[in-house]
């Protein structure tokens, strides 16, 4: 599959230079059976294989139809925006002529260049890897265009994949979609269970295709909130390695975590204490520390996947917006990765914050009528109700939350939409992260008189 890229990959099996330690990576060849059929059939399209040619030095271009940068209105692109050091200053920044020309035309697949690099060397530097590890990165439209096109790439009509459970709501009906098999691993307040899915891979049915990957959130899950334990997520590359499935680390909440115990290493990190690296493919968002509305994200991880990723961007979206890469690279560029892990220590503290306010309110008018744990990372609670007065029996949220709450003036997430096959579920998901304090007190409220109507009492 011919591709384009910006992003330097030397593409030998290990990598002794960069990292000190040899790091092996599985080959190319390692990916072929994990490939889908839309995968296999689909290639790039002509005009976006050959546009990286257009860099080659003395060539004249006739190729693609890229109108001419002269006559779009933009001249400049400038803004203002809080210091990273101090949320209450502002500084200003802007996207250069140069980089104006660049930002406004048709660009390359994977994102910018100078885009990719600053994301790896974000990567080396957060999650420890190295180029010529086998890995590359790509930019997409907001992270969960990434984790889709993955899957899309990988999974076919009945594949089995493992989801931990609750799951993110967001992916459950893309599963479902491509006709994939779910299979449940149990999760409980340190994530997920390592010992669920040795149990369910151990017992796996003979004859039948043993699941190609694990979707998690690692940090701060959507919806529970939980954080996988160090220990848990070596078990759980162990697990890759043995039963070979691939791991999609899909980690939006990674850069706001709460806790004041040292934050578990990411997957994408932990995989260099295997014999080789290739089992994890991560996404990040930049949604929830710079912008939700600005749809940034990206994906790392092992260069045939991210490969088979761009062909399906070259399809669909030709490409992330190359405007947005120059105004976040305007904006981080500047602040270095030392202000840029500075700012999201800000933005967490700023989360923490709202997740002590809202626990605090919840205590008091919900404390007699439900159960949680509190969440080190994410924006969220994910709150059992006690529905029946004695709490016996498996009760369900969904008639109450998505009906009575709704009448009464609240609206929340009830729990089954987060269960991948659909059970019942006595949860609800709220998000802490908007309302002002008294909106909080007056939204709890409201539940608790319908949670204590439905329970006929207290
Ligand atoms: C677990 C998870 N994945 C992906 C996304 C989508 O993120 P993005 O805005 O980067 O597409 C979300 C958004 O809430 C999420 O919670």
């Amino acid at each position: 599959m011919a591709i384009e890229s910006s992003v330097p990959s030397n593409g030998s099996a290990t990598n002794g230079q960069t990292t000190g330690k040899e790091v092996k990576y599985l080959p190319t060849e390692h990916y072929k059976p994990f490939f889908s059929k839309v995968e296999n059939d689909l290639k790039l399209t002509p005009i976006r294989n050959l546009l990286p040619l257009e860099a080659t030095p003395g060539v004249i271009s006739l190729l693609a139809g890229k109108p001419n940068e002269s006559m779009f209105p933009f001249t400049s692109i400038s803004f203002t925006a809080t210091s990273p050091h101090d949320l209450t200053k502002e500084v200003t920044g802007s996207v250069t002529p140069s980089n104006l020309t660049e930002a406004l035309q048709y660009g390359p697949t994977a994102g910018l260049g100078r885009m990719n690099n600053w994301l790896v060397g974000l990567q080396e530097r957060v999650h420890k890897r190295k180029m010529g590890e086998g890995w590359r990165t790509t930019v997409g439209v907001g992270s969960q265009d990434l984790v889709f096109k993955a899957v899309l790439m990988l999974l076919n009509h009945g594949d089995a994949i493992l989801i931990e459970s609750p799951a993110y709501a967001g992916m459950i009906p893309v599963f479902a979609s491509l006709h994939c098999d779910q299979v449940e691993v149990e999760t409980d307040s340190k994530g997920v269970n390592p010992e669920s899915i040795r149990k369910l891979l151990d017992n796996w049915p003979a004859g039948k295709p043993k699941p190609k990957l694990l979707y998690t959130v690692p940090y701060g899950g959507n919806p529970a909130g939980m954080t996988t334990a160090t220990e848990r997520r070596r078990e759980i590359l162990v697990l890759a390695r043995e039963h070979n499935f691939l791991i999609l680390e899909d980690d939006p909440y990674y850069w706001m975590y709460y806790s004041d115990d040292e934050r578990p290493p990411s997957y994408f990190q932990l995989e260099l204490e295997q014999p080789e690296v290739g089992r994890v493919l991560r996404f990040d968002s930049f949604s929830k520390i710079i912008s939700a509305g600005m749809r940034f994200g990206f994906a790392s991880g092992p260069k045939a996947i991210i490969d088979a990723i761009d062909v399906q961007t070259g399809s669909s979206n030709l490409q992330p917006s190359s405007l947005i890469q120059a105004i976040v690279l305007a904006l981080v560029e500047p602040w270095g990765y030392d202000g840029f892990e500075t700012f999201t220590r800000n933005v967490s503290n700023f989360y923490k914050t709202k997740r002590d306010i809202f626990e605090k309110a919840l205590r008091q008018h919900l404390g007699d009528v439900a159960e949680w744990s509190t969440p080190e990372s994410g924006l969220f609670f994910w709150v059992k109700l006690v529905l029946k007065p004695h709490g016996d029996g498996e009760s369900d949220s969904d008639d109450l939350i998505s009906t009575k709450a709704f009448q009464n003036g609240v609206i929340a997430l009830p729990g089954t939409v987060f269960l991948p096959n659909g059970r019942k579920s006595a949860y609800v998901r709220m998000a802490f992260s908007l309302l002002p304090e008294e909106s909080v007190h007056e939204a709890l409220k409201r539940l608790r008189d319908v949670i204590v109507k439905e329970r006929g009492g207290l």
